[in-house]
């Protein structure tokens, strides 16, 4: 089973999202592993998004990510990184189809609902910065 880890963000908490999201991904198939809410510090935003630092955009990234507070889960099942970036759509929400998570919620770039791990390697090291071992139970 593959893991990976999704954050309902700030914007997302906000517009009383965090159930459709975690429906979505269950009525999928997928399973919810881990679940907990969290207001980020901004040393843990700044590492989360690490890759982004040199970015023009990583000022208001960071500054909207602890913005409030924010569902962090661990999803998992076959596959789970490429079916939840799918099921998320593209980062820019004006492209993303409808259907899809940031198609039916979301218009802005800055605020786009949800964030879904890039790859094997970074959903390994987030579900780690996330949660500790005895804090996922599937
Ligand atoms: P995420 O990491 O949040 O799941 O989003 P992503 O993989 O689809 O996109 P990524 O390239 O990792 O970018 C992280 C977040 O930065 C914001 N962004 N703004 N102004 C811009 O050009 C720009 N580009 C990216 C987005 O909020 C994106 O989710
Ligand atoms: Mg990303």
């Amino acid at each position: 089973m593959q893991k990976t880890l999704v954050l309902v963000k700030p914007d997302g908490v906000k517009k009383s999202l965090i159930g459709e999201v975690v429906a979505r991904f269950e009525r999928r198939g997928l399973k919810v592993c881990a679940l907990k809410l969290m207001q980020l510090t901004e040393a843990q935003a700044k590492a989360h998004y690490a890759e982004h630092a040199e970015k023009p955009f990583f000022g208001e990234l960071v500054d909207f990510i602890t913005s409030g507070p924010v569902a962090a889960m661990v999803i998992g099942g076959e596959n789970a990184i490429k079916a939840v970036r799918t099921m998320m759509g593209t980062t820019n929400p004006v492209d993303a189809v409808p259907g899809s998570i940031r198609g039916d919620y979301a218009l802005s770039i800055a605020e786009n609902i949800v964030h879904g791990s890039d790859s094997e390697e970074s959903a390994a090291k987030e579900v780690s910065n996330f949660f500790k071992p005895d804090e996922i139970l599937f």
